[in-house]
């Protein structure tokens, strides 16, 4: 039987990691793996979960199963988190995934269950994951412009014109916050924009909301979902806790959905039990359960988010020196961009070969595409970049 099998296409960002990681020369700057970095370079476990840990290990008397859609106070707590704490639950749904990709696959399900002839528009480009996560469950994917390498924004313009094309019923895609693989996010207009015209046209919003907190703040980087909600008779949120937890391999994070009723909402839920039964049976519950704590908990949760803002202001901090390093050695403001996207990602303009070149002559890696993890840099490094950047242009 297997013998039938072709091999799988290696994953580009997993083999850069390989080769990174066996690289043996002592300067080499790693920009490709998307993973907060701290300035040591390394992903620290944060102390908030930590302490959350302690107190599961210290509480916790069963581990009987939970449930096809997890912990019942994870999926409330966190939808308080993306929702805001006074947001109205009836039409909400919510069940515990693996992970943000869980989540994606499970609302893909979803989406293929109740509108099988549906078409998911995903940004271009979009993360590279997105495709089989959503094209696996049998759906259809087409791409919608987005990202202006010219200018390092949105090219909007573009993107209402192709939205606006799509047929009633189709789901749009949107990236919540910190957009992967670009940093160009929609401001507060924009999502308006977006919202209105997603109405109009009769199109079912579906946001990845997997940077919380990494961007812009908290709250802020929850407009584009809580504006949609008050305006948008159903959606669907893919939430990861992957990044801004830092609990990426104990896989936790939550497929929410609003529907048009509360009686569909209750549907909705029972259907989202049934997909994760079909996909995973029940979701692991470590992680959730830690980020329960720390959510339900004053100081844990203040502790959490003390940390999470340090994250971000680092990132903040990285792209502004990046900024100016890049300007420098180009002498032009043509690296402005930078400090006006958000989140861990960048997308550089790259020539033919560069990313070889990075790697071969300067033993730095980055994704072929020009995506840069920013949060791979620090004070040393930084202008180390930006001159091997400049001289293998
Ligand atoms: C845009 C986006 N969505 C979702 C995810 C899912 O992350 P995870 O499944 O690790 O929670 C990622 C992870 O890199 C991502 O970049």
């Amino acid at each position: 039987m297997f013998e039938n099998l072709a091999p799988a296409k290696p994953d580009l960002i997993l083999s850069i990691m390989q080769q990174f990681r066996e690289d043996r020369r002592a300067n080499k700057i790693d920009l490709s793996v998307g993973v907060y970095k701290n300035a040591a370079g390394g992903t620290p476990i944060i102390k908030a979960v930590r302490d959350a840990e302690a107190r599961l290990y210290e509480s916790q008397e069963t581990k009987t199963y939970l449930g096809t859609t997890g912990d019942a106070g994870f999926n409330a707590a966190l939808t308080g988190l993306v929702f805001g704490a006074d947001a109205d639950r009836s039409r909400l749904s919510a069940a515990q995934a693996p992970g943000g990709s869980g989540a994606l696959r499970m609302i893909a399900d979803l989406i293929r269950a109740a509108r099988p002839e549906a078409t998911i528009h995903v940004p271009d480009p979009t993360w590279a994951n997105h495709i089989p996560l959503l094209s696996s469950a049998g759906l259809t994917l087409k791409s919608y412009a987005y990202f202006d390498a010219a200018t390092g924004a949105v090219r909007f313009d573009a993107m209402m014109r192709d939205l606006g094309a799509a047929r009633r019923g189709d789901v749009i895609l949107l990236h919540g916050c910190c957009h992967n693989p670009t940093g160009a996010d929609l401001d507060a207009a924009q999502w308006k924009s977006v919202g209105t015209l997603l109405l109009d046209r009769g199109l079912l919003p579906l946001v990845d909301l997997a940077y919380m907190g990494l961007g812009v703040g908290l709250e802020e980087d929850a407009f584009g979902v809580r504006h949609l909600a008050t305006i948008a008779p159903e959606m669907a949120v893919a939430v990861s806790c992957s990044k801004n937890f830092a609990v990426y391999r104990d896989r936790v994070g939550a497929a929410i959905i609003l529907s048009a009723t509360p009686a569909q909402a209750e549907i909705v839920t029972g259907k989202l039990g049934a997909i994760a039964r079909s996909l995973w049976s029940m979701p692991p519950d470590h992680a959730a359960a830690a980020v329960r704590i720390v959510l339900e908990d004053n100081g844990l949760r203040a502790s959490w988010k003390a940390e999470l803002d340090s994250m971000r202001e680092r990132i903040q901090t990285l792209r502004a020196d990046l900024a100016l390093a890049l300007n420098r050695q180009s002498n032009s403001q043509a690296f402005d961009f930078i400090v006006k996207q958000a989140g861990m990602f960048s997308r550089l303009p790259l020539t033919e070969g560069q990313a070889q070149r990075l790697k071969d002559q300067h033993a730095v890696y980055i994704v072929p595409d020009g995506r840069i993890n920013v949060a791979g840099l620090n004070a040393e490094n930084t202008e180390v970049f930006a001159r091997a950047y400049a001289q293998t242009r």
